[in-house]
């Protein structure tokens, strides 16, 4: 049966991540999968974390399986952090846990394809390289609308909303990045968000919300509040949240999927639907992410230390991005890097193209994504220098 089978391509992400891993030289620098690193270049447990696991590993008593939906206190706690203050009845919300934020885009694709068959999602483009493989896996179709201005600097939101009103049909789903586009970093204002929202109602097309960077783009509630708006006229929705970066559980694989029904005596029934869909996937989910989670979350004082934790590295990136610009400005006249500063989150989109990427880490051991995606927060005061001359001479040389 496998004798032909042929050798898949590496992945456009973790695969180059695996290269990099590989490489011997001694001054290389990773800036491909969208992991935090602090100034050392080290990933941290955060000290939330840490302390939530020593009371965890104190007082845990069975290792017995969680419900098919998850971690009770972690459900509630998501629900309050994605939903509070958007005034819904949060009896609306059927919530699941899921292994990290790409599980919950299948689950929620999977629950929304087994009773909705034909169903299409529109994808931004560009958009994260894993989205049109989990959604294509799931059975969908993945049309997609513009995002980006010819020069990739700015939103096209004209072409983008004229490609939704003109191409979408009713009972679409469209995938649209709460906060901190991956890869762009290039979001919506929330005057544009009003616009969005309006229009989905119109057009009755089923928001499905990827919300993996709560808090890196301007805060925890901030971050939020793109997806309030959508609620305010949109019915329904569904929403995949992730706690790998916010709280720095990448290899625990902690995240939610969530759907959101216009009445609350749905929630029971579409709570089904989800289940039966993990059930058929990875039966329930792992514990210990969730209960991390969820005793922060429910503990006041971590609490507000873990959101310190979460502004600070944001504040960290926002810095690294603000050094890129100002140390790109003096190493070349060649481009003008200053666009950057429009971008939010873990991701900026240089302008770089494929062969530049490349040239980058043969010539250098300089790892970006071929799309141009550069990680924000894989850089560092001390290696900036190198970074900046690197870039400079791949654009005199390509
Ligand atoms: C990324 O975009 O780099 C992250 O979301 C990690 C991944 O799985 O691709």
């Amino acid at each position: 049966m496998f004798e032909h089978l042929p050798v898949a391509p590496p992945d456009s992400i973790l695969g180059l991540s695996e290269a990099f891993s590989k490489d011997s030289r001694a001054n290389k620098i990773n800036l491909t999968v969208g992991v935090y690193k602090d100034e050392q270049g080290r990933t941290p447990i955060l000290d939330t974390v840490k302390k939530a696991e020593a009371s965890l590993l104190k007082n845990e008593t069975s290792k017995g399986y969680m419900p098919i939906e998850g971690h009770p206190e972690y459900l509630k706690a998501v629900t309050e952090l994605i939903y509070g203050g958007s005034g819904i009845d949060l009896g609306r919300v059927a919530i699941a846990q899921t292994p990290g934020g790409t599980g919950a885009l299948r689950v929620g694709a999977d629950t929304v394809i087994r009773h909705f068959p034909g169903t299409r999602i529109w994808l931004s483009n560009p958009t994260w390289a894993n989205h049109g493989s989990i959604f294509q896996a799931a059975g969908m179709e993945t049309p997609v609308y513009p995002y980006l201005t010819a020069d990739k600097t700015s939103l096209d939101f004209s072409a983008m909303v004229t490609e939704l009103k003109t191409n979408g049909r009713r009972g679409d789903l469209v995938c649209l990045h709460a906060c901190c586009h991956n890869p762009t970093g290039i979001d919506p204002t929330l005057e544009q968000w009003r616009e969005i929202s309006d229009l989905l109602a119109e057009k009755q097309m089923m928001p499905f919300v990827d919300f993996a960077y709560q808090g890196f783009g301007d805060g925890l509630e901030a971050d939020a509040k793109p997806l309030h708006l959508i609620l305010e006229k949109n019915p329904e929705a569904i929403v995949c949240n992730s706690f790998s970066k916010n709280f720095g559980l990448y290899s625990e694989r902690v995240g939610s999927v969530s759907i959101v029904s216009q009445e609350a005596k749905n929630t029971e029934a579409v709570l089904s639907q989800i289940r039966q869909a993990v059930r058929c996937n990875y039966s329930n989910p792992p514990r210990h992410g969730a209960a991390t989670v969820a005793a922060v979350l429910t503990s006041p004082d971590l609490k507000s230390e873990w959101v310190a934790e979460v502004n600070s590295m944001r504040d960290r990136i926002s810095k690294m991005r603000s050094m890129f610009i100002d140390g790109m400005k003096q190493a070349t006249n060649v481009r003008d890097f200053s666009f950057l500063s429009r971008q939010k989150g873990m991701f900026s989109y240089s302008g770089l193209n494929a062969m530049q990427a490349d040239w980058l880490k043969n010539e250098r051991g300089i790892y970006i994504v071929g799309t141009g995606r550069i990680n924000v927060a894989g850089m560092a005061s001390s290696t900036m220098p190198t970074l900046c001359a690197a870039i400079a001479d791949c654009l005199k040389a390509t």
